[in-house]
């Protein structure tokens, strides 16, 4: 497998820290030293299914693949305002393409994931292109009254087009199962047969058990598949981490010993959108012409579940 070209789409709305301590018990300072994030785009005149096809249709340009040639189609997300449908289904739909699609749900972990079933489909000679759209409105699973969560998502989308070739180097995937640290219910219809609780609730989330976990799995993750290949992390260009927190980001970066200069981000600017974050970094260094064809990059994201992902890849472009 390989990486053909990427894309990615944001919402309009700029929501800044000050703005939120218009409505809510918080400030500026508690959440740029708590987390690094100083803005979020936010879900308003648009539909996420908007984010996700211009992100899809940048990737296809990015690659120069058309539609027609397209195998397989695998969404990533988490909440849409559809249970079904799949997103994939839709996005098929608008761009134009006609072949099988797949929405997949593993969390923030979804892109990797993703690749990783890529990448079985391409070795298995069942396809030859795919592409993966990552799309994700978390701002609509949190309520905006509780300070411990809102304040740290944004919305997003984006999408890598990907093919045969040999940049994938190894990939690890684990999920361990702890529905209690990070979790949202939502409604189902009752039935004659099924009564009881309908109860419903936004995302709820303990803060520090998903810091501590996601620093520990996110560091022991890559060290194992830097062991496992024989990569000096000396020679890694990017760690391309997922775009939760800052501090978490930091925490990684001290325990594998690393500068800070090979850990890009953009958090700040974006919140964590789920599994779009890694998407959405990697089409912003492409973008930005930082990625130099035979860079090592190593991806790694975690997230509810618990599950956590990473890969090392070869940058192909
Ligand atoms: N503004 C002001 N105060 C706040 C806010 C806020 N937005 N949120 C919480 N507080 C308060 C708390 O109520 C608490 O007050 P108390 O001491 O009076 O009870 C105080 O700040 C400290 O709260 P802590 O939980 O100790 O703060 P901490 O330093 O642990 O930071 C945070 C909290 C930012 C949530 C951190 O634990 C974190 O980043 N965890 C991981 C979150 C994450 O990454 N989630 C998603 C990952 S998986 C995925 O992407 C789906």
């Amino acid at each position: 497998m390989k990486i053909l070209g990427t894309g990615c789409a944001n919402p309009s709305c700029v929501v800044t820290n000050q703005m939120l301590e218009g409505f809510l018990d918080t400030s500026d300072q508690w959440i740029t030293e708590r987390t690094g994030i100083k803005e979020r785009r936010v879900m308003s005149s648009e539909r996420l299914i908007d984010l996700a096809v211009s992100a899809a249709n940048k990737a296809l340009a990015d690659a120069g693949v058309g539609v027609e040639e397209l195998d397989f189609i695998i969404c990533s997300n988490v909440v849409n305002e559809y249970a079904t449908p799949a997103m994939s289904c839709m996005i098929q739909g608008a761009i134009g393409a006609t072949c099988p699609c797949l929405d997949i749900n593993a969390a923030c972990a979804g892109f990797i994931f993703a690749l990783d079933m890529a990448e079985d489909k391409l070795r298995a000679g069942k396809a030859d292109k795919i592409l993966i759209v990552c799309a994700e409105e978390p701002t609509r699973m949190v309520s905006w009254e509780d300070r411990n969560t809102c304040v740290l998502f944004g919305d997003g989308a984006g999408a890598a087009v990907v093919g045969q070739g040999d940049a994938m180097k190894a990939v690890k995937l684990t999920t361990a199962s702890r529905t209690d640290v990070l979790y949202q219910l939502r409604r189902l219809e009752p039935t004659p047969y099924l009564q009881g609780d309908h109860s419903f609730a936004p995302l709820v989330m303990k803060g520090r058990d998903v810091f501590k976990t996601a620093v520990s799995s996110s560091t022991a993750d890559i060290k194992d598949l830097l062991a496992r290949t024989g990569i000096d992390s000396a020679d890694v260009k990017y760690f391309v981490l997922h775009q939760a927190n800052e501090r978490i980001i930091d925490s990684i970066r001290g325990l594998l010993g690393e500068q800070p200069e090979k850990f890009p981000h953009n958090v700040e600017r974006y919140g964590n959108t789920s599994s779009a974050s890694v998407p959405i970094l990697l089409d912003e260094l492409s973008r930005e012409g930082k990625l130099q064809k035979g860079d090592i990059l190593v991806l790694s994201a975690f997230g509810a579940g618990f599950t956590t992902a990473a890969c090392i890849i070869e940058w192909t472009k």
